[in-house]
């Protein structure tokens, strides 16, 4: 029939409190991708044989097949060769936090790249040590350098989160699913979830649009 909201009623509260559940999971997969992305991009600029053959080899794994593959992967085969259940959230957040160490590796490693020689020397002359140098120098430009790329990274993070609902997570799209197997309607529900990942996005982007423009003037 008609598109009619009104069967939606008594289940929005159910629906808004996916919001947390995406935001949080998505949050702590963006922490996971940016710490392993950026062990990883150090990995691929180090002149390390080993090290930048397996960073690579990681890089086109994960990137080269599907994210979902990769989450139902870790989540059914870990009890069929453990004999341990895992739970989906653990499953889910390393399938996310892995899949987006791949693209960050790759995205870290050019913001790095792209920081001024100058720097890395001076701090060479000072006599500064690498890991300090790395930390406190290089990384905090790099990361400003990169920014937009990295906001479009939890762009995507937010909206392929959605698919964690298939190993059962109750997100904000699994709500969607659960309302819509118990209403027998499926378009208010859906509708309703996409609004709000829109406006979850929207308000990602303005934050970080306001982010970059305070970055600027400390410049
Ligand atoms: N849909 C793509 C996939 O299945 C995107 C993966 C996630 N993207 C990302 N930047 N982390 O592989």
């Amino acid at each position: 029939g008609m598109i009619d909201f009104s069967v939606l009623e008594g289940y929005v509260p159910y629906i808004l409190r996916g919001i947390g559940v995406t935001l949080l999971f998505t949050l702590v997969s963006a922490l996971l991708g940016l710490i392993l992305g950026s062990v990883l991009s150090l990995f691929k600029i180090s002149g390390i044989k080993p090290l930048m053959w397996f960073a690579t080899a990681y890089t086109s794994v994960f990137r080269g097949t599907p994210l979902l593959v990769q989450l139902t992967l870790i989540y059914y085969a870990t009890p069929q060769l453990t004999g341990y259940d895992i739970p989906a959230l653990l499953a889910a957040g390393l399938a996310f936090g892995l899949n987006s160490a791949a693209y960050l590796s790759e995205t870290i490693r050019a913001g790095i790249m792209a920081v001024d020689k100058g720097q890395r020397e001076a701090a060479i002359a000072l006599g500064i040590p690498y890991p300090k140098m790395m930390i406190s120098i290089i990384f905090p430009q790099a990361l400003r350098n990169i920014l937009p790329a990295l906001v479009n990274e939890v762009v995507a993070l937010v909206k392929e989160s959605s698919l964690v609902s298939v190993i059962g997570v109750t997100d904000l799209m699994r709500r969607a699913d659960v309302v819509r197997a118990d209403t027998f309607r499926s378009f208010e529900a859906l509708l309703l979830v996409a609004a709000i990942y829109y406006v979850l996005v929207l308000i990602l982007t303005s934050l970080a649009r306001m982010l970059e423009r305070r970055l600027r003037r400390g410049d």
